[in-house]
C-alpha cells in the first residue's frame, strides 16, 4: 500500500500561504488538500480557485487536492479545473445532479472525487464506481480544522475498501479530519490510504517531526 500524506492548508498560515504550503511539503507531506467553503453548504468560507492558481504560480509543485465545501458545485469545478487542480472532490448532496458533476471533472482531464459525510450512507456510490479517483471520508462535520474524529469513519472506510478492492477499482481512499498522530494507524488499519491532515501538522511547531512520527506509525501497520 503506498500511503500519502495531505497537509490540510486550512490550517496553514493564510498571510503566507505559498510559504508555509511549502514548508509543510519540505516537512514530507505528498500532496497539497485544499478546502474550499462557501458559507452555504458550510457555515464557514476559505479560499477559491485564484488561491489554488496563485500557489502554482508560486512554485508549489505537488498535486493540488481540492475538497469543496460549496453548492453550487458546477462554476467551481470549471474554476478549479483551469486553476491547475490535480483532483476534485464535492459532496454528492451538493448537487442535484452528481453524476453529471463527476463527467465534468473527468472531462477537464481531472481526477474525480466524492466526499461523504458523517451520516451520509454509501448508497451514494452506487453506479457512480467507475467515474471515482478519490474517496474522502469525512472523520468529522466538513466546516472546520481542529475537530475530534468520529470514530464510526472507520468503519465506513473498512466498508468503502472491501468495496473498491472486491470491484477492482483504482480510487484513492482519503480520510479528513480528526487524524493525529495517535489514531492513524487505526485509520490505515481499516483500509485508507491518503490521510489529510490540517491542525495535526500546522498547529505543530516542527512539521517534520509530525510526518515522521505518522510515518512511523504507518510503517509499524505495513510491516505487521
Ligand atoms: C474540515 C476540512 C478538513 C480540515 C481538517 O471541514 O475538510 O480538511 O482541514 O482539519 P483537522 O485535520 O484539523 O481536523
Ligand atoms: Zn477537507
Amino acid at each position: 500500500m503506498t500511503y500519502l500524506i495531505a497537509p490540510s492548508i486550512l490550517s496553514a498560515d493564510f498571510a503566507r500561504l505559498g510559504e508555509d504550503t511549502q514548508r509543510a511539503l519540505d516537512a514530507g507531506g505528498d500532496i497539497v488538500h485544499f478546502d474550499v467553503m462557501d458559507n452555504h453548504f458550510v457555515p464557514n468560507l476559505t479560499i477559491g480557485a485564484p488561491i489554488c492558481k496563485a500557489l502554482i504560480d508560486y512554485g508549489i509543485k505537488a498535486p493540488i487536492d481540492v475538497h469543496l465545501m460549496a453548492s453550487p458545485v458546477e462554476t467551481l469545478i470549471e474554476q478549479f479545473a483551469k486553476a491547475g487542480a490535480e483532483a476534485i472532490s464535492f459532496h454528492p448532496e451538493a448537487t442535484y445532479h452528481p453524476h453529471r458533476c463527476l463527467q465534468m471533472i473527468k472531462g477537464f482531464g481531472v481526477k474525480a472525487g466524492y466526499a461523504i459525510n458523517p451520516a451520509t450512507s454509501l448508497e451514494v456510490l452506487d453506479f457512480v464506481g467507475e467515474y471515482l479517483d478519490v474517496i474522502i471520508v469525512m472523520a468529522v462535520n466538513p466546516g472546520f480544522g481542529g475537530q475530534k474524529f468520529i470514530p464510526s469513519a472507520l468503519e465506513k472506510i473498512a466498508l468503502i475498501r472491501e468495496w473498491i478492492d472486491d470491484n477492482d477499482l483504482n480510487i484513492r481512499l482519503e480520510v479528513d479530519g480528526g487524524v493525529k498522530v495517535d489514531n492513524i494507524a487505526e485509520i490505515a488499519e481499516a483500509g485508507a490510504d491518503t490521510f489529510i491532515a490540517g491542525s495535526a501538522i500546522f498547529d505543530a511547531p516542527d512539521y517534520k517531526a509530525v510526518i515522521d512520527a505518522m510515518r512511523n506509525e504507518l510503517a509499524e501497520v505495513e510491516n505487521g
